[in-house]
C-alpha cells in the first residue's frame, strides 16, 4: 500500500471512531428511553448519597445495594464521585430516570419500585459477579447513560403451581429475586388444588394434615401412579415470610384460592363440604375433575369465609385471586341442596348458559362482596365471565385472548395470560421427544416475545389491560430445576411483553440482551433452557423415549384452543 492509500485508511479509521456509537448496555426489559453517551462511571468506591424525603424501604434498598458493591469489589463506598439518589415527584409510578456521568451519577424516581428498578438497571449493566456475594475482580464501571424508563402495564406478573409439585420457601424466593432483576411485580401463588392444599388455616387444620398430602403422583400420561406419598405445605410464619421478602422487592404476592372446583384436597380434608358427602382422596391425578364444593350448603361458604378470612391476613395484596375455572357442574345437577339453592334464586337456563352456570356466578359474587367488604378486590379465571359478572370484577384471560377481548369489551380490567403466549409449562422446542416430558405443545420464547396484548382488543381497550402474566403450572415439573428450565429464558421474554411499548420490542436486540442474561442465571446458580444457544433438553434429566407423533397421540391434556 502506498502513501496516499496508507493515509485514506488511517483517515477512514478516524472517522470510524469519532461517530461510532457507544454500544447500548444489554438491559431486560429494554428501558423505555436510552441515550449511551462516551466514557464511563466508577460505581466501586462511589459516594452513595440519598436525599431526604426518600421512602424508608428505598433507602434500605440503597443500602443494600451499596453493602453488596462493596462486598463484592472490595472497596469501600465514599472515596469516588457520587451516585445521588433523588426525590422526583414528577416522575410515574415505578418509574426513574438514571443519569450518569463520568464524574457522578443521578437516580430519581418517586417511589420506592422506581429507585429499586433504577438499581437493577445498575446492576445489569455491572459485571454479573455483582448478582453474587464473593469478592470479585472487575472494572466495576457502568457506562455514560441517560434512561428515562417506566412500565407499559402496572401488573407484570408471574403464575408459579406449588400444589401439583410443591417447592419449598427458598426455592420460591429465589424466583422472587429473579422477578426482582426483570421488574416483575406480581406474583401469582397458586396455592389450593384438587392435588394438594398449601396454605395453613388455623380454623381448618384438616386442610394440611389430610388436604397437604397425596398417595402417589401420575406417572408419565399412563392410568397409574407411583404410590409414593407426596406434599408439603406452608406455614403461616413461612407465608408471612416470603410476603416480606417479596415486598422487599417491589413484588406484590397474590394468593389464589381457586373456587368452587379444583377444591378435591378441601374436600378430601372436610368431605362434608361436598355434594356426594365423598369419601374424596386428594387427586393423584392431573386433569379437571367434577367433584367441587357443595354450593347449596351454607357450611360451604362459612367455609370459604373462614378460610379467605385467614388468607387476608396473611397477604396484603389489594387483589386476591378466586380461580372460578374449569368447575363442572355435573355434581350440582344431580345434588337436592344446589338445585333447592337454584330455585330459591329463581335461576333459568338463559343467553346459551345453563342455571348451573348462574349458580356459579352467585358463587363469586358472593364471595366478591365478602372480599369487597373486607377492602379488596377479586380477580378470577376468563370462566367467571360467563354469565353474569359483577362490576369490579378483574378477569385473568387464559383460554386464549377471546375472554379478555370479551371482558375488555364489557368493560372489566383484564390481565392477560393467554395460554397461546404465556403458559411457559408448554415445550419450547421442537423436539419434544429429547426434552423432559412436559404438557401442552410448543411456545418457543420468540413466540411468548411477540406476544402483542393489544391484538384483538377495542382500540380504546389498553386502559383496560391490567398487565399480562405468564403461567407456570407444575404438573410435570418435579424439582426446582425442572422449573428453572421452564421459566428461563421465556421469562425473560414475557418481561418486554410487560414492560416495554409495542414499538420498543425487537427479538434481535433482545436475543443479543439474552446472551448477558444468561450469564447472570449462572451467576445465580439457575437451570435454563439452552435451546436459543444451541442446546436441545436438559442435561442429566432422564428422558423417557417418546417420538413426537407419540406425544401427540397420547396427549390427553391437548387442549383445542391452544391451535388459535
Ligand atoms: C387454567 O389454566 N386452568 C387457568
Ligand atoms: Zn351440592
Amino acid at each position: 500500500m502506498h502513501c496516499k492509500s496508507l493515509f485514506l485508511a488511517g483517515l477512514a479509521l478516524l472517522c470510524a471512531a469519532c461517530t461510532a456509537k457507544p454500544e447500548a448496555p444489554a438491559i431486560i426489559p429494554q428501558p423505555a428511553d436510552i441515550t449511551v453517551n462516551e466514557g464511563a462511571f466508577k460505581v466501586a468506591g462511589a459516594a452513595f448519597q440519598i436525599e431526604e424525603g426518600i421512602p424508608a424501604e428505598a433507602v434500605k434498598a440503597i443500602g443494600d445495594f451499596q453493602a453488596q458493591v462493596e462486598r463484592v469489589s472490595g472497596k469501600k463506598a465514599g472515596k469516588g464521585s457520587a451516585i445521588r439518589f433523588l426525590l422526583n415527584e414528577n416522575i410515574g409510578p415505578e418509574g426513574y430516570a438514571l443519569n450518569v456521568k463520568p464524574d457522578g451519577a443521578t437516580v430519581e424516581a418517586s417511589d420506592f419500585n422506581g429507585f429499586f428498578y433504577a438499581i437493577q438497571s445498575i446492576k445489569q449493566m455491572l459485571p454479573v459477579a455483582i448478582y453474587g456475594d464473593k469478592p470479585a475482580k472487575g472494572n466495576w464501571v457502568i457506562p455514560c447513560v441517560s434512561i428515562i424508563d417506566s412500565p407499559r402495564f402496572a401488573y407484570r406478573g408471574l403464575l408459579l403451581d406449588c400444589c401439583r409439585h410443591f417447592f419449598p420457601v427458598e426455592e420460591v424466593k429465589k424466583v422472587l429475586d429473579l422477578m426482582a432483576i426483570h421488574k416483575m411485580n406480581r406474583l401469582h401463588w397458586h396455592l389450593t388444588e384438587d392435588q394438594g392444599w398449601r396454605i395453613e388455616i388455623k380454623k381448618y387444620p384438616k386442610l394440611t394434615e389430610v388436604g397437604a398430602w397425596r398417595n402417589g403422583t401420575q406417572v408419565f400420561r399412563r392410568a397409574e401412579t407411583d404410590s409414593t406419598r407426596y406434599g408439603g405445605f406452608y406455614t403461616q410464619d413461612q407465608l408471612r415470610d416470603v410476603v416480606a421478602y417479596a415486598a422487599e422487592r417491589g413484588i406484590t404476592i397474590i394468593p389464589e384460592v381457586d373456587l368452587p372446583g379444583h377444591m378435591i384436597a378441601a374436600l378430601a380434608s372436610y368431605p362434608e363440604l361436598g355434594c356426594t358427602g365423598g369419601p374424596y382422596e386428594v387427586m393423584q391425578y392431573w386433569g379437571v375433575h367434577k367433584d367441587v364444593l357443595c354450593v347449596g350448603k351454607e357450611e360451604t361458604f362459612t367455609f370459604l369465609e373462614d378460610v379467605l378470612t385467614e388468607v387476608m391476613d396473611i397477604f396484603p395484596s389489594e387483589y386476591i385471586n378466586i380461580g372460578g375455572d374449569e368447575c363442572p357442574k355435573v355434581r350440582w345437577k344431580d345434588c337436592p341442596r344446589c338445585q333447592a339453592r337454584i330455585k330459591k334464586l329463581g335461576l333459568k337456563d338463559k343467553d346459551g348458559f345453563t342455571k348451573e352456570h348462574y349458580l356459579q356466578n352467585y358463587v363469586t359474587a358472593r364471595i366478591q362482596k365478602f372480599i369487597n367488604d373486607h377492602g379488596r378486590k377479586i380477580i378470577g379465571w376468563d370462566e367467571i365471565l360467563e354469565g353474569d359478572l359483577a362490576e369490579g370484577a378483574t378477569v385473568m384471560s387464559w383460554r386464549g385472548t377471546k375472554g379478555g377481548i370479551k371482558a375488555v369489551e364489557k368493560g372489566f380490567d383484564v390481565v392477560m395470560s393467554p395460554n397461546t403466549y404465556c403458559y411457559i409449562d408448554y415445550y419450547q422446542t421442537k423436539e419434544r421427544d429429547k426434552e423432559p416430558y412436559r404438557i401442552g405443545k410448543y411456545l418457543p420464547a420468540e413466540k411468548v416475545y411477540g406476544y402483542e396484548p393489544m391484538e384483538g382488543m377495542p382500540a380504546d381497550g389498553e386502559e383496560h389491560i391490567y398487565g399480562v402474566q405468564a403461567n407456570l403450572w407444575a404438573e410435570f415439573l418435579k424439582t426446582p430445576e425442572d422449573m428453572e428450565y421452564q421459566l428461563l429464558p421465556r421469562m425473560s421474554a414475557v418481561t418486554e411483553v410487560q414492560w416495554c411499548a409495542a414499538d420498543n420490542k425487537d427479538w434481535d436486540r433482545f436475543r443479543a440482551s439474552l446472551d448477558h442474561m444468561a450469564k447472570i442465571y449462572e451467576q445465580l446458580g439457575f437451570t435454563y433452557c439452552k435451546a436459543l444457544w444451541g442446546q436441545i433438553g436438559m442435561p442429566g434429566h432422564e428422558i423417557p423415549a417418546r417420538s413426537a407423533a407419540e406425544l401427540d397421540t397420547l396427549d390427553y391434556n391437548k387442549v383445542p384452543f391452544m391451535e388459535e
